[in-house]
């Protein structure tokens, strides 16, 4: 009586367990809150592809995609990815690491950093084409370390701008990569290129290495 009670018990329980990985997707057995951000991240890498494919010119350029691309990015950004990212919840198959919560003032900058940065490509999708990018994969696509591009110098632009004062990071933005308001009005590559940063920045601080 008592064991065939236990067996039924273990039954129920292992059924419990199908049914619950009958809902996970792609991600070997991720639930809850970890399933979510890994769809996010998903989600966010597909936009960032898209773009990608466009920049390096393997899909014709359209200024509406890679806008709307970016605003994706954008709106995935910032505290809507930080929230996903609870105290010490890494569970099943998560890549998340503990620096996460030990450096959260970083991780959780990098995250507004792509939201902010993500923004400016958007608003920089109808400016001019920077030269030059085709092939140019893994490097940055302006070639340019800061502030020496002749594309920034003498830029009207890109001037004494009072906005960045307020500037949102830290050391108060003395390069223009690390402006938006400067990158939103640079070739989008620019923009582009700050956006893939920061996506590899917080990869190699807070993601376990594949
Ligand atoms: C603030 C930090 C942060 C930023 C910024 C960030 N990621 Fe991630 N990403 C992570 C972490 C942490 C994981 C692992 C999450 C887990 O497994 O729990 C991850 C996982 C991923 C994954 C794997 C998802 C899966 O489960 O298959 C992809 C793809 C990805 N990120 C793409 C991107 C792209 C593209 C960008 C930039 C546009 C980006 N991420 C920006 C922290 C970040």
């Amino acid at each position: 009586m008592q064991k065939s009670r236990y067996l039924m018990i273990a039954g129920v329980a292992a059924l419990g367990l199908i049914g619950s990985a009958g809902l996970v997707s792609g991600h070997g057995g991720a639930t809850g809150i970890v399933k979510e951000r890994m769809d996010l991240m998903v989600s966010v890498g597909k936009a960032m592809k898209t773009i990608t494919d466009m920049i390096q010119g393997e899909t014709e350029f359209d200024a509406e995609t890679l806008r709307e691309s970016a605003n994706f990015i954008a709106a995935h950004g910032g505290e809507q990815m930080s929230r996903l990212f609870p105290e010490d919840s890494i569970e099943g198959p998560s890549e998340a690491l503990p620096a996460i919560w030990q450096d959260w003032e970083r991780f959780s900058a990098l995250a507004e950093d792509l939201r902010v940065f993500a923004g400016a490509l958007a608003q920089a999708a109808d400016n001019p084409r920077g030269g030059n990018m085709h092939g140019n994969r893994g490097n940055s696509p302006i070639g340019m370390s800061s502030g020496d591009s002749p594309m920034t110098r003498g830029n009207p632009m890109m001037g004494s701008n009072p906005m960045m004062g307020g500037n949102r990071m830290m050391g108060g933005g003395q390069s223009p990569m690390d402006d938006p308001d400067a990158l939103a009005n640079m070739p989008p590559e620019a923009a582009f290129a700050r956006v893939a940063q920061t996506c590899s920045a917080c990869h190699t601080e807070f993601r376990k290495k594949q």
